[in-house]
């Protein structure tokens, strides 16, 4: 069944008219298209099923099978898990039949992979997967061509620091019955990382299919703190997904049937830990959420039906200096938000956590009667250290460009006018601090991703963007703005808004290697929203680096 794609027509940005970055957040609007109402519903409209009937699933704790040598010390052991990709089927929600999926060790998210700062582990990525894909693959896209097997799959580390062999490069993806082996040393700060698909021109479709996980690495300075933990410390990730309305997953093509890819999915129904509609029992005390958005392309808002504040304590990349207090939290593809809800006062409620004010996600039950619960949110976190200007040896300056086809539909993203498969052109030098000033010149909110390293956002300022497409002259309209206080910490991924420059600022610390950066809208990451990056080794002077000085190597 084969419906308009309404993603063409609903792309461009939704205005708010509260504030500058706010009015730039955009979270996109569906609306039907005229031409779309010939058709018969393809798709189940989940406000047709029952609400809050399932309770919260938890993703398993991964457990490890055994030690392995450490690939840079032998007399080392460190542990070793095997998580397999492979089909299962699983409910979504109780008034619906299973939905065949894809993921780790049969589950979706896949079990959580628990560690701390420092200690390193490896895991072997099995793919395990049949050798038919759940959804069209487009082989006009780069790396998605014929001659390639329908089924493939690599495993990235989102935010971890990892040497160049183990980080899921895009074209080391790996048929069913093989697998990699993959070194995390794990040396950096406590933060929600997360495992996902990285594979060239169907990443897009694989991690649809349900192939993530969420990874926790947790650190002294976390544990000095006594927040929520056990039961009280709950993974959320978030996934938009479509169904048909036997129930099974399904994902948008456009009307062409040899070029089904569409500029963004939005699916209606939103995931939690893999259920629609979830609830939880909770205390009348203190919880600590990990939130994850999981989603293709959808920007998440969220807030509580109760009106109550709740303080994000952490980013990407860990805890913020000090909790911030919240009514929305914003929340782009590929972005963690570190959550601390206080239920304490609201014995006998049901609370309902929103998308977009109105769109039920999930619900929390609180436990009525007092609670005896002492433990109090602590009012300094981790300090950060802001890097300054100054230890820049550069800044470069990257445009975000999309190209759209007469009728105005997009067809083709890039970072900085270049394609995939040109020339690396971003080559910073190992352990030099540089600032990357995004120039959004598309209509659209791109969360930029970096791998490898962890960046601070240093501001964001409009620009005139006519002025910019007549002479290539960067002309500023507004004094710069600096980030929220829920982005004023550590990142990985960042929204460049549209009309507006982003600068970020990061050291390239960790290893030299090949790596990538990219748009994490995954349908404009699979489209050419993607480009290798270099760190060049320190005694490199130009060229591409050797990877010989990794002492990393599996
Ligand atoms: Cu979340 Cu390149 O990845
Ligand atoms: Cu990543
Ligand atoms: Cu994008």
């Amino acid at each position: 069944m084969q419906r308009k794609s309404k993603t063409l027509f609903t792309r461009r940005d939704f205005v708010r008219s509260s504030g500058l970055i706010a009015a730039a957040w955009a979270a996109p609007r569906a609306f039907a298209s005229a031409a779309a109402n010939a058709l018969p519903p393809a798709t189940l409209d989940p406000s047709t099923l029952a609400r809050f009937v399932d309770p919260l699933p938890i993703p398993k704790t991964a457990q490890p099978g055994g030690t392995r040598p450490s690939p840079v010390d032998a007399s080392l052991k460190l542990r070793y898990y095997r998580l397999a990709m492979g089909e299962f089927e699983s409910r979504v929600h109780r008034d619906l039949p299973p939905a065949r999926q894809w993921g780790f060790q049969g589950g979706s998210p896949g079990p959580t992979i628990e560690t701390r700062s420092g200690e390193g582990l490896l895991v072997e990525w099995a793919n395990e997967l049949p050798r038919r894909h759940l959804f069209a693959v487009d082989h006009n896209l780069h790396g998605a061509g014929r001659d390639k097997p329908e089924v493939r799959a690599v495993v990235h580390l989102h935010g971890a620091k990892v040497p160049p062999e183990s980080d899921g490069y895009p074209e080391n993806w790996f048929v069913p019955g093989k697998s990699a082996l993959c070194y995390y040393p794990n040396r950096q700060q406590a933060a929600m990382l997360w495992y996902h698909d990285h594979t060239m021109g169907i990443n897009r479709l694989n991690i649809y299919a349900g192939l993530l996980g969420a990874y926790i690495l947790r650190d002294e300075t976390e544990d000095a703190l006594g927040l929520p933990r056990g039961d009280r410390e709950i993974p959320l990730v978030l996934c938009d997904r479509e169904f048909t309305p036997e129930g099974q997953l399904s994902y948008e093509v456009s009307p062409d049937p040899d070029a089904p890819w569409i500029p963004e999915f939005y699916g209606n129904a939103t995931l939690v830990n893999g259920k629609l509609f979830p609830y939880l029992d909770v205390q009348a005390g203190l919880y600590r959420f990990r939130l994850l958005n999981g989603s293709n392309a959808r920007f998440f808002d969220l807030s509580l039906s109760s009106g109550q504040s709740i303080s994000q304590i952490g980013t990407d990349q860990g805890l913020l200096p000090a909790p911030v207090p919240a009514k929305r939290i914003l929340l782009a593809p590929g972005e963690r938000a570190d959550l601390a809800i206080d239920f304490r006062g609201h014995g006998g409620e049901q609370i309902v956590l929103n998308d977009d004010e109105s769109k039920e996600v999930m619900q929390f039950r609180v436990v009525r009667g007092p609670s005896s619960d002492r433990l109090s949110l602590p009012p300094q976190l981790r300090p950060i250290t802001g890097i300054p200007e100054s230890a820049a040896v550069g800044t470069r300056t990257l445009t975000l460009n999309e190209y759209d086809d007469p009728k105005g539909n997009s067809m083709l993203m890039l970072l900085g006018g270049a394609y995939w498969h040109m020339p690396v052109t971003e080559n910073p030098t190992l352990d030099t601090v540089e600032i990357w000033s995004l120039i959004n010149l598309t209509e659209d909110v791109h969360p930029i991703h970096l791998h490898l390293v962890r960046f601070q956002i240093l501001d964001r300022r409009p620009f005139d963007r006519f002025a910019y497409f007549a002479t290539g002259e960067l002309r500023y309209m507004r004094a710069p703005l600096p980030p929220d206080p829920t982005e004023a910490g550590w990142k990985d991924t960042v929204r460049a808004l549209p009309h507006l420059v982003t600068r970020i600022i990061a050291r390239f610390e960790g290893y030299p290697g090949r790596y990538v950066w990219h748009c994490h809208i995954l349908e404009h990451e699979d489209n050419e929203m993607m480009r290798p990056y270099e760190v060049l080794p320190r005694s490199a002077t130009v060229g591409v680096a050797s990877h010989a000085t990794d002492a990393h190597q599996l």
